[in-house]
Protein backbone atom coordinates (compact mmCIF):
# COMPACT_ATOMS: atom_id res chain seq x y z
CA UNK A 1 0.00 0.00 0.00
CA UNK A 2 0.99 3.48 -1.19
CA UNK A 3 1.90 6.34 1.70
CA UNK A 4 -1.33 8.05 0.67
CA UNK A 5 -3.82 5.08 0.33
CA UNK A 6 -2.30 4.52 3.79
CA UNK A 7 -3.56 8.09 4.79
CA UNK A 8 -6.56 7.68 2.82
CA UNK A 9 -7.70 4.92 4.74
CA UNK A 10 -6.71 6.36 8.01
CA UNK A 11 -8.76 9.48 7.41
CA UNK A 12 -11.89 7.16 6.58
CA UNK A 13 -11.40 5.08 9.66
CA UNK A 14 -11.03 8.11 11.89
CA UNK A 15 -14.19 9.84 9.95
CA UNK A 16 -16.22 6.04 10.80
CA UNK A 17 -14.67 5.29 13.39
CA UNK A 18 -15.23 8.92 16.02
CA UNK A 19 -19.46 9.22 15.19
CA UNK A 20 -19.66 5.87 15.78
CA UNK A 21 -17.41 5.44 18.81
CA UNK A 22 -19.74 8.63 20.06
CA UNK A 23 -23.01 6.72 18.85
CA UNK A 24 -21.61 3.83 21.16
CA UNK A 25 -21.28 5.13 23.87
CA UNK A 26 -24.88 7.05 23.88
CA UNK A 27 -26.57 3.65 23.18
CA UNK A 28 -24.62 2.03 26.10
CA UNK A 29 -26.24 4.92 28.03
CA UNK A 30 -29.90 4.88 26.61
CA UNK A 31 -29.86 1.24 27.40
CA UNK A 32 -28.66 1.63 30.59
CA UNK A 33 -31.22 4.05 31.73
CA UNK A 34 -34.01 2.36 29.99
CA UNK A 35 -33.03 -1.19 31.59
CA UNK A 36 -32.94 0.33 34.73
CA UNK A 37 -36.60 1.81 34.30
CA UNK A 38 -37.74 -1.81 33.26
CA UNK A 39 -36.39 -3.92 35.06
CA UNK A 40 -36.83 -3.47 38.81
CA UNK A 41 -38.64 -5.57 41.76
CA UNK A 42 -41.77 -3.58 41.61
CA UNK A 43 -42.34 -4.83 38.24
CA UNK A 44 -41.38 -8.23 39.23
CA UNK A 45 -44.13 -7.70 42.06
CA UNK A 46 -46.43 -6.59 40.00
CA UNK A 47 -46.39 -9.29 37.28
CA UNK A 48 -46.05 -12.06 40.11
CA UNK A 49 -49.24 -10.42 40.92
CA UNK A 50 -51.02 -10.85 37.70
CA UNK A 51 -50.25 -13.92 37.57
CA UNK A 52 -51.28 -14.77 40.95
CA UNK A 53 -54.64 -13.40 39.53
CA UNK A 54 -54.85 -15.86 36.15
CA UNK A 55 -54.24 -18.51 39.18
CA UNK A 56 -56.96 -17.89 40.94
CA UNK A 57 -59.40 -17.57 37.92
CA UNK A 58 -58.32 -20.97 36.48
CA UNK A 59 -59.31 -22.36 40.33
CA UNK A 60 -62.31 -20.73 39.88
CA UNK A 61 -62.89 -22.38 36.66
CA UNK A 62 -62.07 -25.89 37.81
CA UNK A 63 -64.52 -25.72 41.07
CA UNK A 64 -67.41 -24.39 38.73
CA UNK A 65 -66.22 -27.83 36.51
CA UNK A 66 -66.49 -29.98 39.94
CA UNK A 67 -69.75 -28.05 41.33
CA UNK A 68 -71.09 -29.15 37.80
CA UNK A 69 -70.24 -32.64 38.10
CA UNK A 70 -71.17 -33.10 41.62
CA UNK A 71 -74.79 -31.99 40.08
CA UNK A 72 -74.55 -34.41 37.12
CA UNK A 73 -74.27 -36.85 39.86
CA UNK A 74 -77.00 -36.24 41.52
CA UNK A 75 -78.91 -35.95 38.58
CA UNK A 76 -81.97 -37.71 39.82
CA UNK A 77 -83.19 -38.41 36.33
CA UNK A 78 -80.16 -40.49 35.05
CA UNK A 79 -79.95 -42.02 38.59
CA UNK A 80 -83.58 -43.37 37.97
CA UNK A 81 -82.99 -44.52 34.12
CA UNK A 82 -79.94 -46.26 35.30
CA UNK A 83 -82.17 -48.22 37.51
CA UNK A 84 -84.63 -49.25 34.96
CA UNK A 85 -81.05 -50.29 32.48
CA UNK A 86 -83.45 -49.30 29.66
CA UNK A 87 -80.21 -48.12 27.17
CA UNK A 88 -81.86 -46.20 24.84
CA UNK A 89 -83.88 -43.89 27.62
CA UNK A 90 -80.53 -43.47 29.30
CA UNK A 91 -78.73 -42.22 26.11
CA UNK A 92 -81.39 -39.94 25.14
CA UNK A 93 -81.39 -38.87 29.26
CA UNK A 94 -77.83 -38.26 28.92
CA UNK A 95 -78.09 -36.48 25.49
CA UNK A 96 -80.51 -34.06 27.16
CA UNK A 97 -77.96 -33.38 29.92
CA UNK A 98 -75.47 -32.60 27.60
CA UNK A 99 -77.69 -30.47 25.40
CA UNK A 100 -79.13 -28.21 28.68
CA UNK A 101 -75.21 -27.60 29.85
CA UNK A 102 -73.06 -26.53 26.72
CA UNK A 103 -69.53 -26.78 28.96
CA UNK A 104 -70.63 -30.55 28.95
CA UNK A 105 -68.53 -32.40 26.46
CA UNK A 106 -69.34 -35.93 27.17
CA UNK A 107 -70.15 -38.67 29.57
CA UNK A 108 -69.25 -42.23 29.85
CA UNK A 109 -70.42 -45.23 31.32
CA UNK A 110 -68.57 -48.08 32.39
CA UNK A 111 -68.99 -51.63 34.31
CA UNK A 112 -68.08 -55.16 34.36
CA UNK A 113 -69.98 -57.20 32.12
CA UNK A 114 -71.72 -54.72 30.06
CA UNK A 115 -70.72 -52.71 26.90
CA UNK A 116 -69.35 -48.69 27.82
CA UNK A 117 -72.06 -46.18 27.13
CA UNK A 118 -70.91 -42.63 25.74
CA UNK A 119 -72.59 -39.91 24.66
CA UNK A 120 -70.87 -36.47 23.51
CA UNK A 121 -72.09 -33.25 22.60
CA UNK A 122 -73.22 -32.82 18.68
CA UNK A 123 -71.77 -29.22 18.64
CA UNK A 124 -68.18 -28.36 17.50
CA UNK A 125 -65.61 -28.24 20.38
CA UNK A 126 -62.69 -26.10 19.21
CA UNK A 127 -61.12 -23.43 20.93
CA UNK A 128 -61.55 -25.77 23.97
CA UNK A 129 -59.41 -27.47 26.71
CA UNK A 130 -61.31 -30.49 28.56
CA UNK A 131 -61.22 -31.70 32.03
CA UNK A 132 -62.39 -35.32 32.50
CA UNK A 133 -64.08 -35.60 36.05
CA UNK A 134 -64.52 -39.46 37.03
CA UNK A 135 -66.31 -41.22 40.11
CA UNK A 136 -67.40 -44.58 40.94
CA UNK A 137 -71.00 -44.70 41.27
CA UNK A 138 -73.65 -47.96 41.54
CA UNK A 139 -75.75 -47.06 38.71
CA UNK A 140 -77.17 -50.61 38.17
CA UNK A 141 -74.92 -52.59 36.11
CA UNK A 142 -72.31 -49.37 35.43
CA UNK A 143 -70.26 -48.91 38.42
CA UNK A 144 -67.70 -46.09 36.98
CA UNK A 145 -69.06 -42.33 35.64
CA UNK A 146 -66.56 -40.08 33.39
CA UNK A 147 -67.44 -36.78 32.33
CA UNK A 148 -65.77 -34.65 30.20
CA UNK A 149 -66.17 -30.84 30.62
CA UNK A 150 -64.98 -28.00 27.88
CA UNK A 151 -63.10 -24.60 29.12
CA UNK A 152 -61.87 -21.82 26.93
CA UNK A 153 -58.85 -22.06 26.18
CA UNK A 154 -57.84 -18.59 25.88
CA UNK A 155 -57.67 -18.28 29.77
CA UNK A 156 -54.99 -21.30 30.20
CA UNK A 157 -52.95 -19.37 27.25
CA UNK A 158 -53.34 -16.60 28.86
CA UNK A 159 -51.95 -18.03 31.86
CA UNK A 160 -49.33 -19.78 29.95
CA UNK A 161 -48.30 -16.50 28.61
CA UNK A 162 -48.24 -14.68 31.99
CA UNK A 163 -46.23 -17.15 33.37
CA UNK A 164 -43.21 -17.47 30.69
CA UNK A 165 -42.94 -13.37 30.32
CA UNK A 166 -42.46 -13.17 33.82
CA UNK A 167 -40.04 -16.24 34.37
CA UNK A 168 -38.00 -14.54 31.51
CA UNK A 169 -38.42 -11.27 33.08
CA UNK A 170 -37.48 -12.24 36.61
CA UNK A 171 -34.86 -13.96 35.67
CA UNK A 172 -33.23 -10.98 33.72
CA UNK A 173 -33.93 -8.14 36.81
CA UNK A 174 -32.18 -11.06 38.54
CA UNK A 175 -29.65 -11.36 36.29
CA UNK A 176 -25.71 -9.57 36.68
CA UNK A 177 -26.31 -5.80 37.03
CA UNK A 178 -24.58 -5.39 33.41
CA UNK A 179 -25.89 -8.90 31.75
CA UNK A 180 -28.21 -7.32 29.70
CA UNK A 181 -26.87 -4.45 28.78
CA UNK A 182 -23.48 -5.77 27.51
CA UNK A 183 -25.16 -8.35 25.55
CA UNK A 184 -27.63 -5.61 23.78
CA UNK A 185 -24.30 -3.25 23.21
CA UNK A 186 -22.54 -6.27 22.14
CA UNK A 187 -24.70 -6.92 19.36
CA UNK A 188 -24.84 -3.09 18.44
CA UNK A 189 -21.51 -3.05 18.31
CA UNK A 190 -21.25 -6.03 15.76
CA UNK A 191 -23.74 -4.81 13.66
CA UNK A 192 -22.19 -1.28 13.12
CA UNK A 193 -18.70 -3.53 12.72
CA UNK A 194 -20.06 -5.17 9.90
CA UNK A 195 -21.20 -1.81 8.46
CA UNK A 196 -18.28 0.12 8.99
CA UNK A 197 -16.35 -2.53 6.89
CA UNK A 198 -18.58 -2.66 3.94
CA UNK A 199 -18.86 1.09 3.88
CA UNK A 200 -15.49 1.17 4.39
CA UNK A 201 -14.29 -1.06 1.59
CA UNK A 202 -16.22 0.72 -0.70
CA UNK A 203 -15.00 3.74 0.45
CA UNK A 204 -11.16 2.25 0.05
CA UNK A 205 -11.99 1.11 -3.57
CA UNK A 206 -13.20 3.86 -4.58
CA UNK A 207 -10.70 6.15 -2.59
CA UNK A 208 -7.83 4.12 -4.31
CA UNK A 209 -9.04 4.73 -7.91
CA UNK A 210 -8.11 8.44 -6.94
CA UNK A 211 -4.78 7.81 -5.55
CA UNK A 212 -4.03 5.75 -8.26
CA UNK A 213 -4.39 8.66 -10.78
CA UNK A 214 -2.49 10.73 -8.44
CA UNK A 215 0.00 8.30 -8.00
CA UNK A 216 0.70 8.18 -11.24
CA UNK A 217 1.06 12.45 -11.78
CA UNK A 218 3.71 11.99 -9.13
CA UNK A 219 5.48 9.23 -11.10
CA UNK A 220 5.31 11.16 -14.14
CA UNK A 221 6.48 14.18 -11.97
CA UNK A 222 9.73 12.08 -11.09
CA UNK A 223 9.89 11.69 -14.46
CA UNK A 224 9.79 15.06 -15.79
CA UNK A 225 12.41 16.04 -12.96
CA UNK A 226 14.70 13.45 -14.31
CA UNK A 227 14.92 15.05 -17.42
CA UNK A 228 12.41 12.47 -19.55
CA UNK A 229 9.94 15.08 -21.18
CA UNK A 230 8.02 12.23 -23.58
CA UNK A 231 5.58 11.21 -20.22
CA UNK A 232 2.27 11.63 -20.82
CA UNK A 233 -0.54 10.85 -18.03
CA UNK A 234 -4.03 9.47 -19.07
CA UNK A 235 -6.42 11.89 -17.67
CA UNK A 236 -9.08 9.42 -16.80
CA UNK A 237 -12.17 11.63 -16.46
CA UNK A 238 -13.17 15.37 -16.59
CA UNK A 239 -12.85 15.63 -13.20
CA UNK A 240 -10.07 18.26 -11.52
CA UNK A 241 -7.45 15.64 -11.44
CA UNK A 242 -8.25 15.24 -14.92
CA UNK A 243 -7.63 18.91 -15.62
CA UNK A 244 -4.73 19.11 -13.24
CA UNK A 245 -3.55 16.18 -15.47
CA UNK A 246 -4.01 17.82 -18.72
CA UNK A 247 -2.46 21.16 -17.54
CA UNK A 248 0.56 18.53 -16.49
CA UNK A 249 0.66 17.23 -20.17
CA UNK A 250 0.25 20.86 -21.67
CA UNK A 251 3.14 22.28 -19.70
CA UNK A 252 5.49 18.88 -20.57
CA UNK A 253 4.87 19.44 -23.84
CA UNK A 254 5.80 22.71 -23.87
CA UNK A 255 8.80 22.42 -22.26
CA UNK A 256 9.66 19.73 -24.67
CA UNK A 257 8.72 21.88 -27.55
CA UNK A 258 11.08 25.01 -25.81
CA UNK A 259 13.79 22.74 -24.90
CA UNK A 260 14.12 21.46 -28.74
CA UNK A 261 13.92 25.44 -29.64
CA UNK A 262 16.78 26.27 -27.71
CA UNK A 263 19.05 23.12 -28.18
CA UNK A 264 18.37 23.43 -32.02
CA UNK A 265 18.69 27.44 -31.37
CA UNK A 266 21.98 26.61 -29.61
CA UNK A 267 23.61 24.16 -31.94
CA UNK A 268 23.21 26.83 -34.92
CA UNK A 269 24.71 29.48 -32.88
CA UNK A 270 28.03 27.25 -32.48
CA UNK A 271 27.50 26.45 -36.18
CA UNK A 272 27.21 30.60 -36.79
CA UNK A 273 30.52 30.63 -34.82
CA UNK A 274 32.80 27.90 -36.39
CA UNK A 275 31.02 29.39 -40.22
CA UNK A 276 32.33 32.96 -38.78
CA UNK A 277 35.76 31.50 -38.19
CA UNK A 278 36.48 29.40 -41.52
CA UNK A 279 35.16 32.21 -43.63
CA UNK A 280 37.65 34.73 -42.35
CA UNK A 281 39.91 31.83 -42.87
CA UNK A 282 39.46 31.19 -46.00
CA UNK A 283 38.34 34.56 -46.91
CA UNK A 284 42.07 36.18 -46.37
CA UNK A 285 44.61 34.55 -48.29
CA UNK A 286 41.73 34.47 -51.68
CA UNK A 287 42.83 37.98 -52.55
CA UNK A 288 46.94 36.95 -52.68
CA UNK A 289 45.93 33.85 -54.01
CA UNK A 290 44.08 35.93 -56.92
CA UNK A 291 46.60 37.93 -57.34
CA UNK A 292 49.53 36.03 -57.56
CA UNK A 293 47.91 33.85 -60.19
CA UNK A 294 47.35 36.91 -62.36
CA UNK A 295 51.31 37.73 -61.60
CA UNK A 296 51.91 34.33 -62.33
CA UNK A 297 50.18 35.07 -66.01
CA UNK A 298 50.92 38.20 -66.48
CA UNK A 299 54.82 38.01 -65.76
CA UNK A 300 56.23 35.02 -67.72
CA UNK A 301 57.83 36.38 -70.77
CA UNK A 302 57.02 33.36 -73.04
CA UNK A 303 58.47 31.08 -75.35
CA UNK A 304 57.33 27.62 -74.39
CA UNK A 305 54.15 27.48 -75.79
CA UNK A 306 53.35 23.92 -74.38
CA UNK A 307 54.38 25.69 -70.86
CA UNK A 308 51.90 28.94 -71.35
CA UNK A 309 49.09 26.52 -72.14
CA UNK A 310 49.56 24.62 -68.97
CA UNK A 311 49.87 28.40 -67.10
CA UNK A 312 46.85 29.60 -68.59
CA UNK A 313 44.94 26.34 -67.66
CA UNK A 314 45.77 26.65 -64.29
CA UNK A 315 45.57 30.34 -63.47
CA UNK A 316 41.60 29.65 -65.02
CA UNK A 317 41.35 27.10 -62.44
CA UNK A 318 42.40 28.72 -59.52
CA UNK A 319 40.59 31.94 -60.55
CA UNK A 320 37.27 29.82 -60.87
CA UNK A 321 37.80 28.26 -57.57
CA UNK A 322 38.68 31.44 -56.20
CA UNK A 323 35.59 32.61 -56.93
CA UNK A 324 33.65 29.74 -55.98
CA UNK A 325 34.95 30.13 -52.40
CA UNK A 326 34.60 33.91 -52.43
CA UNK A 327 30.50 32.73 -52.93
CA UNK A 328 31.06 30.26 -50.29
CA UNK A 329 33.09 32.31 -47.90
CA UNK A 330 29.87 35.20 -48.29
CA UNK A 331 27.34 32.49 -47.72
CA UNK A 332 29.28 31.38 -44.51
CA UNK A 333 29.51 34.76 -42.93
CA UNK A 334 26.05 36.20 -43.88
CA UNK A 335 24.65 32.35 -42.05
CA UNK A 336 27.77 33.69 -39.46
CA UNK A 337 25.65 36.97 -39.21
CA UNK A 338 22.54 36.38 -39.22
CA UNK A 339 20.52 39.60 -38.09
CA UNK A 340 18.19 39.54 -35.21
CA UNK A 341 14.59 39.14 -35.79
CA UNK A 342 12.52 41.96 -35.35
CA UNK A 343 8.93 41.37 -35.35
CA UNK A 344 6.16 43.85 -35.98
CA UNK A 345 2.24 43.31 -36.20
CA UNK A 346 1.84 42.50 -39.73
CA UNK A 347 -0.75 41.19 -41.84
CA UNK A 348 -0.76 37.24 -42.83
CA UNK A 349 -2.29 38.45 -46.57
CA UNK A 350 -0.53 41.52 -46.97
CA UNK A 351 3.12 39.70 -46.32
CA UNK A 352 2.69 36.85 -48.58
CA UNK A 353 1.23 38.82 -51.37
CA UNK A 354 4.38 40.88 -51.09
CA UNK A 355 6.55 37.59 -51.13
CA UNK A 356 4.65 36.66 -54.34
CA UNK A 357 5.11 39.68 -55.92
CA UNK A 358 9.20 39.27 -55.13
CA UNK A 359 9.15 35.50 -55.95
CA UNK A 360 7.65 35.04 -58.62
CA UNK A 361 10.56 35.53 -61.22
CA UNK A 362 11.50 32.32 -59.81
CA UNK A 363 8.78 30.57 -61.22
CA UNK A 364 8.64 32.03 -64.62
CA UNK A 365 12.10 31.01 -64.92
CA UNK A 366 11.71 27.60 -64.42
CA UNK A 367 8.50 27.22 -65.99
CA UNK A 368 6.90 26.24 -63.02
CA UNK A 369 3.56 27.56 -61.86
CA UNK A 370 3.30 29.13 -58.44
CA UNK A 371 0.16 29.43 -57.04
CA UNK A 372 -0.77 31.80 -53.32
CA UNK A 373 -3.85 30.77 -51.84
CA UNK A 374 -4.72 33.49 -49.57
CA UNK A 375 -6.38 33.91 -46.20
CA UNK A 376 -9.29 35.98 -47.21
CA UNK A 377 -9.92 37.13 -43.65
CA UNK A 378 -7.59 39.32 -42.12
CA UNK A 379 -4.99 37.34 -39.76
CA UNK A 380 -2.59 39.27 -37.85
CA UNK A 381 1.27 37.75 -37.22
CA UNK A 382 4.62 39.34 -35.18
CA UNK A 383 6.75 39.28 -38.54
CA UNK A 384 10.18 39.72 -39.04
CA UNK A 385 9.08 41.14 -42.84
CA UNK A 386 12.69 40.61 -43.89
CA UNK A 387 13.60 37.45 -42.12
CA UNK A 388 10.37 35.60 -42.80
CA UNK A 389 10.10 36.83 -46.78
CA UNK A 390 14.04 34.54 -46.38
CA UNK A 391 12.05 31.98 -45.04
CA UNK A 392 9.63 31.84 -48.20
CA UNK A 393 12.28 33.02 -50.37
CA UNK A 394 14.54 29.83 -49.49
CA UNK A 395 11.37 27.21 -49.01
CA UNK A 396 10.62 28.27 -53.02
CA UNK A 397 13.69 27.73 -54.22
CA UNK A 398 14.54 24.66 -52.76
CA UNK A 399 11.13 23.38 -54.17
CA UNK A 400 12.05 24.75 -57.58
CA UNK A 401 15.61 22.93 -57.51
CA UNK A 402 14.08 20.14 -56.46
CA UNK A 403 11.80 20.23 -59.96
CA UNK A 404 14.54 21.00 -61.82
CA UNK A 405 15.59 17.66 -62.19
CA UNK A 406 12.77 16.21 -62.92
CA UNK A 407 10.67 16.02 -65.78
CA UNK A 408 7.32 16.34 -63.89
CA UNK A 409 3.95 16.94 -66.34
CA UNK A 410 3.46 20.23 -64.84
CA UNK A 411 5.81 21.25 -62.10
CA UNK A 412 3.79 23.23 -59.62
CA UNK A 413 4.34 25.12 -56.05
CA UNK A 414 1.56 26.17 -53.83
CA UNK A 415 1.67 27.92 -50.65
CA UNK A 416 -1.67 27.75 -48.67
CA UNK A 417 -2.22 30.08 -45.34
CA UNK A 418 -4.50 28.71 -42.96
CA UNK A 419 -6.01 29.71 -39.20
CA UNK A 420 -6.49 26.63 -37.19
CA UNK A 421 -9.34 26.69 -35.20
CA UNK A 422 -8.27 25.64 -31.95
CA UNK A 423 -9.38 29.25 -29.70
CA UNK A 424 -6.82 27.67 -27.08
CA UNK A 425 -3.59 28.94 -28.77
CA UNK A 426 -4.80 30.63 -31.76
CA UNK A 427 -2.03 29.90 -34.63
CA UNK A 428 -1.46 30.20 -38.47
CA UNK A 429 -0.22 27.38 -40.66
CA UNK A 430 1.87 28.45 -44.08
CA UNK A 431 2.12 25.33 -45.72
CA UNK A 432 4.60 25.55 -49.00
CA UNK A 433 4.26 22.25 -51.19
CA UNK A 434 5.75 21.08 -54.46
CA UNK A 435 5.13 18.18 -56.49
CA UNK A 436 8.80 17.34 -57.25
CA UNK A 437 10.15 14.06 -55.78
CA UNK A 438 10.00 14.66 -51.96
CA UNK A 439 12.95 13.92 -49.35
CA UNK A 440 14.19 10.55 -48.86
CA UNK A 441 13.08 9.50 -45.35
CA UNK A 442 16.51 8.71 -44.30
CA UNK A 443 16.80 12.36 -44.57
CA UNK A 444 14.24 14.15 -42.70
CA UNK A 445 15.91 14.15 -39.70
CA UNK A 446 19.17 15.44 -40.81
CA UNK A 447 17.85 18.23 -43.57
CA UNK A 448 17.68 21.15 -40.91
CA UNK A 449 21.09 20.61 -40.04
CA UNK A 450 23.59 23.31 -40.97
CA UNK A 451 25.70 21.74 -44.45
CA UNK A 452 23.65 19.00 -44.67
CA UNK A 453 22.92 18.86 -48.69
CA UNK A 454 22.26 16.83 -51.14
CA UNK A 455 23.33 19.13 -54.15
CA UNK A 456 26.64 19.88 -56.03
CA UNK A 457 26.68 23.31 -55.37
CA UNK A 458 24.26 23.43 -52.40
CA UNK A 459 25.58 24.99 -48.93
CA UNK A 460 23.39 23.05 -46.61
CA UNK A 461 22.38 26.54 -44.93
CA UNK A 462 19.06 27.75 -46.48
CA UNK A 463 16.91 25.14 -44.05
CA UNK A 464 19.02 25.88 -40.71
CA UNK A 465 18.45 29.70 -41.36
CA UNK A 466 14.93 29.33 -42.03
CA UNK A 467 14.18 27.07 -39.04
CA UNK A 468 16.33 29.34 -36.75
CA UNK A 469 14.31 32.46 -38.26
CA UNK A 470 11.04 30.79 -37.57
CA UNK A 471 12.17 28.97 -34.02
CA UNK A 472 12.70 32.95 -33.13
CA UNK A 473 9.02 33.95 -34.04
CA UNK A 474 7.86 31.30 -31.23
CA UNK A 475 6.86 29.19 -34.03
CA UNK A 476 7.81 25.22 -35.73
CA UNK A 477 8.78 24.31 -39.27
CA UNK A 478 8.69 20.70 -40.44
CA UNK A 479 8.68 18.47 -43.23
CA UNK A 480 5.87 16.43 -44.74
CA UNK A 481 5.35 14.29 -47.79
CA UNK A 482 2.03 15.62 -49.89
CA UNK A 483 -0.08 12.74 -51.61
CA UNK A 484 1.79 12.97 -54.47
CA UNK A 485 5.25 12.08 -53.18
CA UNK A 486 6.18 15.78 -52.94
CA UNK A 487 7.95 17.51 -50.27
CA UNK A 488 5.33 20.08 -47.94
CA UNK A 489 7.43 22.18 -45.82
CA UNK A 490 4.73 23.18 -42.84
CA UNK A 491 5.10 26.51 -40.90
CA UNK A 492 2.86 27.47 -37.47
CA UNK A 493 3.23 30.55 -35.72
CA UNK A 494 0.96 31.90 -33.53
CA UNK A 495 -0.83 34.58 -34.04
CA UNK A 496 -0.69 38.16 -32.62
CA UNK A 497 -3.71 37.69 -30.87
CA UNK A 498 -1.94 34.68 -29.42
CA UNK A 499 1.20 36.70 -28.87
CA UNK A 500 -1.32 39.31 -26.51
CA UNK A 501 -2.27 36.65 -24.21
CA UNK A 502 0.61 35.53 -23.24
CA UNK A 503 2.45 38.50 -22.30
CA UNK A 504 -0.89 39.47 -19.87
N1 LIG B 1 11.46 20.85 -51.78
C1 LIG B 1 12.42 19.93 -51.64
N2 LIG B 1 12.34 18.76 -52.33
C2 LIG B 1 13.29 17.82 -52.18
N3 LIG B 1 14.35 17.93 -51.37
C3 LIG B 1 14.51 19.07 -50.67
C4 LIG B 1 13.54 20.11 -50.75
N4 LIG B 1 13.92 21.10 -49.90
C5 LIG B 1 15.09 20.71 -49.33
N5 LIG B 1 15.45 19.49 -49.79
C6 LIG B 1 16.61 18.71 -49.37
O1 LIG B 1 17.17 19.31 -48.21
C7 LIG B 1 18.53 19.62 -48.40
C8 LIG B 1 18.91 20.84 -47.62
O2 LIG B 1 18.34 21.99 -48.18
P1 LIG B 1 18.96 23.39 -47.86
O3 LIG B 1 19.20 23.48 -46.40
O4 LIG B 1 18.12 24.45 -48.46
O5 LIG B 1 20.35 23.33 -48.52
P2 LIG B 1 20.70 23.37 -50.06
O6 LIG B 1 19.52 23.91 -50.78
O7 LIG B 1 21.88 24.27 -50.13
O8 LIG B 1 21.02 21.97 -50.42
C9 LIG B 1 18.65 19.76 -49.89
O9 LIG B 1 19.95 19.50 -50.28
C10 LIG B 1 17.68 18.70 -50.40
O10 LIG B 1 18.27 17.44 -50.39
MG1 LIG C 1 18.42 25.62 -50.29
Amino acid sequence: MRRLDVKIVLILFVTVALPLAISVYLVNRAVDTSLALGLNAKVVDQLEQGLEVHRGYITELKRGVELRFERLVDSHRLFETAIFDDRPQLEMAIAKLIEQDPSLISVRLTGPGTDPLEVSTSGSVDQVRTMAMNRAIPLGRFVHLQAVFGVDTAIFEAYNTAGESFTTYRALAEAPPDYLNNRFVWVYISLLGIIVAISMTIGILWTRRMARRIHRLAEATTLVAAGDLSVRVDPGSDDEVGRLVESFNGMVSELMTSRTRIGYLQKISAWQEMARRLAHEIKNPLTPIHLAAQQLRQKYPGGDEQFQRLLEQSTEIIEEEVVTLRRLTSDFSSFARLPEVRPEVVDLADFLTDCEASLSHLAVQDEIVLTFDLPTEPILVRFDRIMMKRVIDNLIRNGAEALKGVDADKPQISVYAVKSDDDKQPEVEIRIEDNGPGIQPDHHPSIFDPYFTTKSEGTGLGLAISKKIVLEHQGQIWVEETVGGGAAFVIVVPTAEADKEDNS
